[in-house]
């Protein structure tokens, strides 16, 4: 099969951890015929810097025309420490999930064997764990109105959610459930906000079609409390946009490293794929960032896009070899021991997959 996949790296580790996603993704096109042609597009800071703006009109055309987008990560120290600065790398990334209509953000959160170890948590809370979060992602306060007022001493950020919005997050979680363990939970806090209320109405309402799956509605303050003392206790979790934001990251410190979940955003026309770590520009040239993360999200793209599972199985058994064997980068590896270069790391993958 021919593929068209638009490859936006971004910035700091961004273009290190794609560079090792599309070797990897290249040696398992050839082994089962696939061909794909790459096409690079500018996104984040280095689009401010090489374009002036962080989601350039090109890059929004050639995310149209493929057949799925492969994303790095996007962000600058630079950005971050100027309040004033009118144009910001991360505006680039909401502007494409709002063009793009990439209303769902799928974030898994699995832990592999060989590394119940790595996890902070303890390994008898943790083990077996396998969730999903479906965090909503083009609406609620990041989209919301928002502004200054009492010249300038006042702000204020809005979170608006509409009965459609929710509806068809909420139908993606129950299609989810029923592939799986048939467990939802409905993460909100409605015993104090109008939208979360209107997000347990909503769901409440879908619930009466899918009278085999087990919901429960929790407030996203004992969800974060439970997700991290009993993560076994959780299947598949709807959630809006900013409380998926922050369980998502807490859920990751579950499988030992930030380094390794993948994510998808999906919509009704386009996807795409990115790790959930950031760019961490500390680390930016350095060859130590950790690509499997964003390997683990080529492996969801051939899988939920091009619906290949073979080939998504074939990636995810290297990677899982290279964690047993210990042929990873230096945030997974025990002080002493020798661990692998980010190239390394995808030289490794490729050759297995051969
Ligand atoms: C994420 C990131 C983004 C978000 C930032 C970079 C805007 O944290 O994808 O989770 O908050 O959605
Ligand atoms: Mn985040």
């Amino acid at each position: 099969m021919q593929l068209k996949i638009a490859l936006l790296a971004g910035d700091g580790i961004g273009p290190e951890v794609i560079e090792q996603a599309v070797k990897v993704s290249n040696a398992v096109a050839k082994k089962y015929s696939h061909n794909i042609e790459w096409i690079p597009a500018l996104t984040g800071a280095s689009a401010i810097n090489a374009v002036g703006h962080p989601y350039p009109k090109e890059t929004h055309e050639i995310c149209l025309k493929s057949d799925a987008v492969l994303f790095g990560a996007i962000g600058d120290p630079k950005f971050d420490n100027d309040p004033l600065a009118k144009i910001r790398p991360e505006q680039g990334l909401l502007e494409m999930r709002k063009k793009l209509g990439l209303f769902a953000n799928v974030r898994p959160t699995f832990t592999f064997p060989s590394l119940l170890d790595k996890s902070p948590l303890k390994k008898e809370r943790i083990e077996g764990t396998d969730l999903i979060f479906l965090r909503e992602l083009t609406g609620g306060i990041y989209f919301g109105d928002r502004g200054r007022k009492d010249n300038g001493n006042t702000a204020y950020d809005t979170c608006t959610y509409t009965r459609d919005e929710i509806k068809r997050l909420a139908i993606m979680g129950f299609e989810l459930a029923m592939k799986r363990s048939k467990k939802l939970c409905c993460v909100d806090k409605a015993n104090v906000l109008e939208s979360s209320r209107l997000w347990r109405e909503t769901v409440q309402g879908i619930e009466k079609n899918y009278p085999e799956v087990d919901v429960s509605y929790e407030f996203v303050d004992a969800v974060a409390m439970r997700l991290v003392q009993w993560p076994n206790s959780y299947d598949v979790l709807i959630t809006e946009n900013l409380f998926g934001d922050i369980l998502t990251d807490e859920a990751s410190v579950i499988s030992g490293s930030m380094g390794l979940m993948p994510s998808a955003s999906v919509g009704s026309k386009n996807a795409l794929y990115e790790p959930i770590h950031g760019s961490f520009p500390e680390a930016a040239g350095l060859g130590i960032a950790n690509p499997l993360a964003t390997i683990l999200s080529a492996a969801m793209m051939f899988e939920m896009s091009f619906n290949m599972r073979k080939e998504g199985k074939e990636i995810r058994n290297a990677v899982n070899y290279s964690l047993r064997e210990g042929k990873v980068t230096q945030d997974l590896i025990e002080k002493g021991n020798k661990s692998l270069s980010t190239s390394e790391v995808g030289d490794f993958l490729v050759e297995l997959i051969k």
